[in-house]
């Protein structure tokens, strides 16, 4: 479990992306370089639907494997670029860090701690409807962002316009990216869609009910996980009760493709023995259209890891990397095979 001081330095410097809370198809890529913080100096992910793709980091002695699924097929190509890309983006992202760490005058102590965060994505909405950004963050602060409409990088700091210049510079490259999230993107993102088996896989939720003492209040929750996709509905239902507002909404990864959730009511402390409170949950994965859990007072409550209430965003850009790595890590020591 040495990985969860690591989490906690890595809050402070961090810059969190939206999570994809909607139901739209989504292509993004993450991507951190660092230094003193004991972690690779460059990760990427590629990730389709919450789903990883591949992850990649500067430990690895080779780029991620070749899945089944592209050969032969019009993902092919894409994955390929890619792969490629890995490449160009760990030297863009060398120069970013080095640049910003330049311009904000953080240099000198050895035990400096600095991280350079990219996000891209590109969205395809049920209507037709598209959208893609880029953003890099120096330390969890906006740093650039590309104006894909006017083909330009907009420096978010002053420090910034340093790197702005070295990137409008390179006209080639900033040419290929602009129409990368123009076009290109939304290509790679509808053939990953149609081809990629892990993308069309459901899984059906499980779900139990328990009970809690909250600041004098009496709580019951409804726990539901292991399910994909993310899109889910949590419902209460029974008379005299009232919803713990801040807890809707909030899914959480798993670390495995699979989410998790929950939904808490307050119910009066007496007068509850002939009142029956429901929990109804409703999933893409559940023929049924629904699980019904009703509360039984005789289950033993298990107490909620405190990880649990950390929030969704920073769970998906943080730990599903950075378990990840460490899995992967260990995974590598013991054996070679992917
Ligand atoms: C960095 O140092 C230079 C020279 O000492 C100074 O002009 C500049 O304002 C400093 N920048 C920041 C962000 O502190
Ligand atoms: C849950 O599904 C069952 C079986 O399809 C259905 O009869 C029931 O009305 C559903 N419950 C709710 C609350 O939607």
């Amino acid at each position: 479990m040495y990985n969860v001081p690591i989490i906690y330095t890595f809050v402070f410097l961090l810059h969190l992306p939206l999570s994809r809370c909607a139901d739209f198809d989504s292509l993004s890529w993450n991507t951190f370089s660092s230094n003193g913080l004991g972690l690779p100096s460059f990760i990427q992910t590629m990730t389709v639907n919450d789903v990883t793709l591949f992850y990649y980091d500067s430990n690895m002695r080779s780029t991620p494997p070749y899945p089944e699924w592209v050969k032969n097929t019009a993902a092919e190509p894409h994955w390929e670029e890619a792969i490629a890309d890995i490449y160009v983006d760990r030297v863009i992202l060398s120069v970013a860090l080095q640049t910003a760490i330049l311009e904000f005058n953080r240099t000198g102590t050895f035990s400096e701690k600095n991280v350079y965060q990219t996000y891209g994505h590109c969205d395809l909405y049920p209507d037709g409807t598209i959208k893609a950004s880029l953003t890099h963050a120096f330390n969890g602060n906006d740093f650039i962002s590309l104006d894909i409409d006017n083909k330009r990088i907009i420096a978010s700091v002053p420090q910034a316009l340093k790197y702005k210049r070295i990137r409008e510079d390179d006209i080639i490259y900033h040419e290929s990216l602009v129409s990368f999230y123009k076009k290109y993107c939304f290509d790679r993102l509808r053939v990953f869609l149609k081809h990629a088996p892990q993308l069309s896989i459901k899984n059906a939720p499980e779900v139990r009910v328990f009970q809690r003492q909250r600041a004098g209040s009496n709580i019951l929750i409804c726990h539901v996980t292991g399910f994909y996709p993310k899109a889910v509905q949590v419902k209460w239902f029974g008379a005299d009760f009232q919803l713990l507002d801040d807890e809707i909404n909030d899914v959480l990864p798993n670390g495995d493709s699979t989410f998790q959730t929950r939904r808490s009511l307050i119910i009066p402390e007496k007068g509850t023995e002939d009142q029956l409170y429901t929990c109804v949950v409703y999933h893409s994965s559940l023929r049924e259209g629904n699980i019904t859990v009703t509360w039984d007072k005789e289950e033993i409550p298990f107490k909620l890891p405190v990880w649990i209430l950390l929030g969704c965003m920073f769970m998906l850009t943080v730990v599903g990397l950075v378990t990840r790595y460490f899995y992967k890590t260990n995974a590598t020591r013991e054996q070679d095979d992917y």
